[in-house]
């Protein structure tokens, strides 16, 4: 899954995106106001400029989509239709696959598993966010130790689907990018492996399509799912595109108008009902129209923006965060593949001495930086990777990570296109002020988090 860059384009010759919300303004407690450094893309990104024209420029001839007669009706589901055209190109999909229109990643991957053949076996590393580790409670589930290196990663599932029924129908999920460390996971080798044994990949891109460029044919994947809100749209629709064979089969994920093709009542008094065999059989009711066409937008903006570009310029700013961390003895970064891996400009990291959400809130209350801090989602791989037993609580002042001692959560620090260098300048400086001479201001615990005392 590699994308080819040329070191040398690494600089901040590249300009960033344009994003809304540059020149907010917040106040600072110590005085004064700032512009918001917004550095917690992996949570949600701010929307392109681009993709808010678009939707503004739309929103006058918005209508329903598929149901009207009316001109603004047909058109609407031109645009509809139209987006998942563009995702598919986006995506690189192969010409069999469908773009199921969904609400976020998490929806996704739960229509996946709602659509599992029986007795699917499933394969998860404990690695992954909540919303790959989680959805297939009903089914057979494998999860994975985690690895210590990509080649591990790939050697485990090997070792996983040697010993499975070799019969039945498996699926693999796996993460692009890690939300936690910001790492890329082997895609095409894990993808190859599934395959060799007669298993299925799913791809969870939340993290990964808003930085790389995701090739459905490249990666040989049979599913990818992402969400609108972390790829810059953020209106509310995600994306389940790939193959259809195990979803045209399935019942309906929602029921009811939209994904049925023709209902009549019975002799007996029931209802019979039938399904549509494409995507529209899980898009059941109104669509998000405004979402959809969002991500299109987005879709179209980031590829016309060049991918070759994004990397390089986030590159270039993941290297001025991990040299500006690396010079501050007090912080540790967290990996799983170590230092050296290739990442996604996320990365976490615990501060000796300091509460986690303690140091988030002197971030964003002293320095007007949004960051994230806690378990991310992620509460095995955070277990793995701070060698303790997590708690999103703290009490604030009272540093759970004495010298010595295990950190209980972490901080994330994530951003991409649209981040000037100013903000991750400003995080370093913030980051190494606040290790040097602590809080300027006091702050208290309410409702098991940090907030300024005043
Ligand atoms: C890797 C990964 N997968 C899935 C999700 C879930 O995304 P959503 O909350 O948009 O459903 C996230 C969200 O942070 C994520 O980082």
């Amino acid at each position: 899954m590699s994308v080819s860059v040329d070191a040398a384009a690494c600089t901040e010759t590249i300009a960033p995106l344009p994003v809304l919300g540059r020149d907010v303004t917040v106040p600072l407690v110590t005085g004064g106001e700032v512009t918001y450094a917004a550095l917690d893309y992996a949570a949600s990104a701010p929307a392109l400029q681009r993709v808010w024209d678009d939707v503004a420029a739309y929103a006058p001839y918005y209508g329903s989509v598929h149901r009207g007669a009316g001109y603004l009706s047909q058109l609407s589901t031109d645009l509809f239709e139209n987006s998942r055209v563009a995702v598919a190109e986006f995506l690189d999909c192969r010409e069999d696959d469908q773009v199921v229109f969904t609400r976020s990643t998490t929806d996704s991957l739960n229509l996946l598993a709602a659509a599992l053949p029986a007795d699917c076996q499933v394969f998860v590393f404990e690695t992954e966010h909540h919303a790959s580790l989680l959805p297939w409670r009903d089914a057979r589930v494998t999860y994975l130790n985690a690895p210590r290196t990509p080649d591990e990663a790939v050697a485990t599932l090997e070792r996983a689907l040697a010993d499975r029924d070799p019969y039945g129908p498996a699926l693999v999920c796996v993460t692009g990018a890690s939300n936690v460390t910001g790492e890329l996971w082997p895609v095409r080798e894990l993808a190859a492996a599934a395959h060799a044994h007669g298993a299925r990949i799913v791809l969870d891109a939340a993290q990964l399509a808003p930085h790389h460029p995701v090739s459905v044919r490249e990666l040989d994947v049979d599913w990818v799912a992402f969400s609108g809100h972390k790829l810059y749209a953020p209106f509310g629709s995600g994306v389940l595109a790939g193959r259809f064979d195990w979803l045209s089969e399935a019942e309906p994920y929602l029921a009811g108008g939209g994904a049925s093709r023709k209902v009549a009542r019975r002799g007996d008094g029931g209802v019979d009902v039938e399904w549509h065999d494409s995507a529209a059989r899980h898009e059941a009711g109104s669509p998000n129209v405004i979402g959809v066409y969002s991500i299109a937008s987005a879709c179209k903006a980031l590829t016309e923006a060049g991918f070759d570009d994004l990397v390089a310029r986030e590159r270039f700013l993941i290297g001025k965060v991990r040299d500006g961390l690396a010079a501050v003895p007090e912080v540790k970064v967290l990996s799983l593949f170590g230092d050296d891996a290739p990442r996604v400009g996320v990365l976490s990291f615990v501060v000796e001495g300091w509460n986690s959400s303690h140091f988030a809130a002197a971030l964003s209350a002293e320095y007007g930086i949004g960051v994230r801090d806690g378990l991310f989602c992620a509460h095995p791989l955070v277990r793995t990777l701070l060698g303790s037993d997590p708690q999103t609580q703290g009490e604030c002042g009272a540093p759970e990570a004495a010298p010595g001692e295990k950190s209980l959560n972490a901080i994330r620090v994530s951003f991409g296109a649209g981040t000037p260098d100013e903000h991750v300048e400003r995080f370093v400086t913030a980051v190494t002020e606040l290790v040097r001479d602590g809080a300027q201001w006091k702050y208290r615990t309410e409702g098991g988090r940090c907030v300024p005392a005043v």
